[in-house]
């Protein structure tokens, strides 16, 4: 460790947030929670705490054991038993709430359907009759690769009712992942459709299983028509015997499907993470800590008045955010969804205000990428719709950088609702570090503190609790809906996510705590920067460009420096009207150095007009360390764009560092 004490530290602090947003009187005086009762019950019991939220669920026996825990092995409400479709449908209809909007779809080409509770419960059972009639039993998985179409919940839901664990594959991802992810899984049953529209443009998703299911155990796809004729070169090939239109199964399935009565341990879906190299990892989910803790983030971190508000949850359904957020949380809940299929600039770049408009969207929750992208395109698509239905935002996915939290909150928020920055992962199952919105008084950038029931630490390389400063995000205590294990691999779950800090859950994100003890999250700490023996975060230095008015988002790595180990080099894109002249790479790393330290102001500057991100995303700041240190790219199969990485390039040989 140097004199200075700095040197050497875990992460450094740099970037100083000083404003804070209170709950608004009007939001609180409306607000489901206020206080810190929560808070104060789970810190005496912990259990008991998770018991009562686990009551807002029915159960068809009660549970004998709140938590067992062996590390790093959780078993949670053991010896219930209920079912997740029962929960998410038939007691909201039996309840008189059947007419009540489950979801109101619309498709990207303008279509809609708008699908109740009893609709919806209807679909599910019929489903989950051919799914038996499939051959599908308690314990099988379906696989499904599916548009954001409402069969793709109905789907999950008929897997749930019957007790087949299911593992839903992002439609974006290749026949390759897919496949992977089907033998993985040894799904025999693969539900998708003949495509679905991106921009509009048809997403041929039939083509992919076909090739992915080539030589496995698959037996039957059963497809729903979405395309239909108007598919590209007319309706897609089926295969006899193997491959079933939903349309014609459903035509002759059984009404009523009782729910099978599942252990509250039963599986209830894999998720796999997308590992870039390695084998994609089948994230286990049980039934009952899971459908717990997502229906209660659900209702208190977005303050849900399941009676008058319209949520909308951005995600794609195949990542954990739409497990949680858009299907198992809100129809736990009995709350009423938008769902839409397309992407957010088909036919322009306001169509998602286009929707919050016309359905009078009360909750938005989506992810500091789609946030960013917005700040880029300007504001006049905003303004060209009314969007005071608004009363809370949320964010997911990335850190968000404390100017676009603030862009947020008065763009898109006009001011008055409040935004709760979510932390979770795959893993988690549920939101675990964000705001209560009628408690938490914010500040823009950080995830604020650990939900009631949650034992959140920093810790620095040792694994001693950090009190004030940065270090490595860990988990101190289960928690219901955490993942049960790697499917098949239960060695891999231990090494990734106990192993680096024993008795403690680390996955990889870099952390500070402030000096009134709020959380930022600092990024992946494999991105974390080396500047002169200074560990400096992505996120701090991402922030302080992204705070100087004329740039809309940035991506930093460190690239190897002969005087300093490693030199920051920043991509950097502008907002709309913006452009790089005026020695504007200049200025901007003197923002940096004035914002958060000469340390960190950036080597080089390159301007480009898209970062490299993941279908769900994230920036790939691996591919830019590529870039920078003009090295072949790495595996670029999770790319959503592979062009960018080409563009940046090109810039980047153009830009010479400056000093
Ligand atoms: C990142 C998404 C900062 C983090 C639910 C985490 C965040 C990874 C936030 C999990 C946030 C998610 N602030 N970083 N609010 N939310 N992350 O599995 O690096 O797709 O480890 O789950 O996203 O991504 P995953």
């Amino acid at each position: 460790m140097a004199d200075d004490g700095s040197e050497g530290a875990t992460i450094e602090e740099l970037l100083v947030e000083s404003r804070v947003f209170p709950p608004s009187p009007a939001f609180r005086s409306d607000a489901l929670v206020t206080d810190r009762s929560l808070y104060d019950q789970a810190a005496v019991d912990v259990n008991r705490f998770w018991e009562q939220q686990a009551h807002a669920l029915d159960w068809f026996r009660p549970w004998d054991t709140t938590c067992a825990w062996e590390p790093p092995f959780a078993r949670w409400f053991d010896g219930g038993t209920l079912n997740a479709s029962w929960n998410c449908l038939d007691r909201h209809v039996a309840g008189g709430l059947g007419d009540r909007v489950a979801y109101y779809w619309e498709g990207e080409s303008g279509e809609t359907r708008t699908i109740t509770y009893a609709q919806l419960l209807d679909e599910v059972q019929r489903f989950a009759n051919v799914l038996k009639s499939l051959g599908v039993r308690r314990g099988d998985r379906v696989a499904m690769y599916m548009p954001m179409i409402p069969e793709l919940p109905v789907a999950m839901l008929a897997c749930a009712r019957i007790g087949a664990p299911h593992i839903v594959v992002f439609g974006g991802f290749s026949s390759d992942a897919l496949r992977s992810r089907i033998v993985d899984s040894g799904s025999r049953v693969v539900v998708t459709a003949d495509g679905g529209w991106r921009r509009g443009a048809p997403v041929m998703l039939k083509q992919h299983v076909d090739a992915a299911i080539e030589g496995t155990d698959v037996e039957h796809a059963v497809v729903v028509r979405r395309l239909g004729d108007l598919a590209p070169g007319g309706a897609v090939a089926m295969s006899a015997g193997r491959d079933l239109w939903y349309h014609e199964l459903m035509a002759s399935a059984e009404a009523e499907c009782p729910p099978e009565h599942m252990d509250a341990e039963d599986l209830l879906f894999l998720l796999h993470t997308s590992g870039t190299t390695a084998r994609p990892k089948g994230i286990m989910h049980t039934t009952g800590g899971y459908l717990t803790q997502a229906a209660f983030t659900h209702r208190y971190v977005f303050d849900l008045h399941p009676e008058r508000d319209v949520y909308w949850c951005t995600a794609d359904i195949g990542w954990v955010t739409g497990h949680s957020y858009i299907v198992y949380g809100p129809l736990a809940n009995a709350a009423t969804s938008v769902m839409y299929e397309g992407t957010p600039d088909f036919p322009d770049k306001d169509r998602w205000w286009d929707i919050v408009e016309r359905y009078k969207v009360t909750i938005l929750y989506t992810a500091p990428t789609a946030i960013r992208t917005f700040m880029k395109w300007g504001t006049s698509y905003l303004s060209r719709h009314d969007l005071t239905s608004l009363r809370l935002l949320g964010s997911v996915g990335e850190p968000i950088n404390p100017e676009a939290w603030v862009w947020y909150w008065k763009e898109v928020g006009g001011g008055t609702c409040p935004v709760v920055d979510t932390w979770w992962q795959t893993e988690t199952g549920a939101i675990l570090i964000s705001p209560l919105p009628g408690v938490t008084d914010c500040k823009p950038g950080s995830a604020t503190f650990p939900l009631p029931g949650i034992g959140a630490e920093v810790v620095d390389d040792h694994g001693n609790p950090v009190e004030h400063g940065g270090g490595y995000l860990t988990l101190t205590q289960p928690w219901p809906a955490m993942l049960r294990g790697i499917y098949g691999d239960p060695e891999r779950y231990h090494e990734t996510y106990w192993s680096r800090f024993p008795g403690r859950y680390f996955a990889g994100d870099g952390a500070k705590i402030d000096e009134d003890g709020y959380l930022w999250l600092l990024g992946r700490v494999d991105d974390v920067m080396n500047i002169s023996g200074h560990r400096v975060s992505t996120t701090e230095v991402e922030s302080a460009l992204v705070d100087h008015p004329s740039v809309a988002e940035s991506a930093v790595v460190g690239a190897t420096d002969a005087t300093t180990g490693q030199a920051i080099v920043a991509f950097v894109t502008l907002r709309s009207g913006e452009s790089a002249g005026d020695n504007l790479g200049t200025r901007l790393r003197q923002h940096v150095a004035d914002k958060i330290g000469p340390i960190a102001r950036p080597k080089s500057i390159v301007f480009t007009d898209d970062l490299p991100k993941t279908r769900s995303g994230k920036i790939m700041r691996r591919l830019l360390r590529d870039v920078a240190e003009g090295r072949a790219l790495g595996d670029t199969t999770t790319l959503a764009d592979a062009s960018v990485v080409d563009e940046i390039r090109r810039r980047s040989q153009a830009a010479p560092a400056e000093d």
